[in-house]
């Protein structure tokens, strides 16, 4: 299971820091949150690309990054945070008009393409497109803030798309990664790994005021066994 740091509820004077503990701790992948302060219900602004520049410099290229874009122009933004360093942009369904197009736009670009879906969109609507998709994440709060509940009904959600997956990689098809994102813990981290989850944002529980990263990683490897 790979663990993708939310750095939300970080120090942002302290950043670089945050991702040296990090990497140090053994991460190697960074999740990025970008609010635009339209798209999510409580009209939040995070950061943009020029942060995430600050911190491909800083990690180096061998660290992965992705960024999950919680917008209202992806379509006519997404470049930008290619430009940034990201490796994956991953882009709501209900925020793009063609999202066939923008993957395949994306993949021209030279990067990974990832599909997110809110607790109120059925997971029906996400299974024809996983074909042409790296990676879909699973939202297990309403996005918008860090140290929200997570929501346990997203468990049928992935296990519908862990069944779509296994069955399109047996055909030969890509293999989508499983993304979750929203209340990701020591306490229910196995559970998701079992329903078929392979990548965790795990945001409040690592970057806090209990522990350090790697104190609270500590707990979630021994959480996993
Ligand atoms: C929610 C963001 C998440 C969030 C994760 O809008 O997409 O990445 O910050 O933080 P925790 O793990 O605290 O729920
Ligand atoms: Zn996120």
């Amino acid at each position: 299971m790979e663990i993708a740091p939310s750095i939300l509820t970080a120090d942002f004077t302290r950043l670089g820091e945050v991702m040296e503990e990090s990497t140090a701790a053994g991460i190697s992948w960074i999740h990025l949150d970008i609010m635009d302060g339209n798209w999510v219900i409580n009209k939040t602004i995070t950061f943009g690309p020029a942060v995430i520049r600050s911190i491909r410099n800083r990690v180096g290229k061998d660290v992965f990054l992705d960024c999950h874009l919680m917008i209202t122009n992806a379509e006519q933004t997404w470049q930008q945070y290619a430009d940034a360093g990201v490796d994956l942009v991953i882009a709501h369904i209900e925020a793009v008009d063609d999202f066939a197009a923008l993957a395949n736009a994306m993949h021209e670009y030279g990067i990974q393409a990832g599909m997110v879906f809110n607790p109120a969109t059925p997971v029906e609507e996400v299974i024809p497109h996983l074909s042409y998709l790296d990676l879909v994440l699973v939202m297990s709060v309403v996005p918008g803030k860090g140290g929200q509940s997570f929501m346990p009904e997203v468990e049928s959600k992935i296990r519908a798309l862990r069944a779509a997956i296994d069955e399109q990689k047996s055909t030969g098809g890509r293999a989508t990664k499983i993304m979750i994102d929203g209340g990701i813990k020591a306490h229910n981290i196995a559970m998701v790994k079992e329903w078929g989850v392979e990548v965790a944002v795990v945001g409040s529980g690592l970057i806090n005021d209990k522990a350090s990263i790697v104190e609270n990683l500590t707990e979630i490897h021994a959480a996993l066994g």
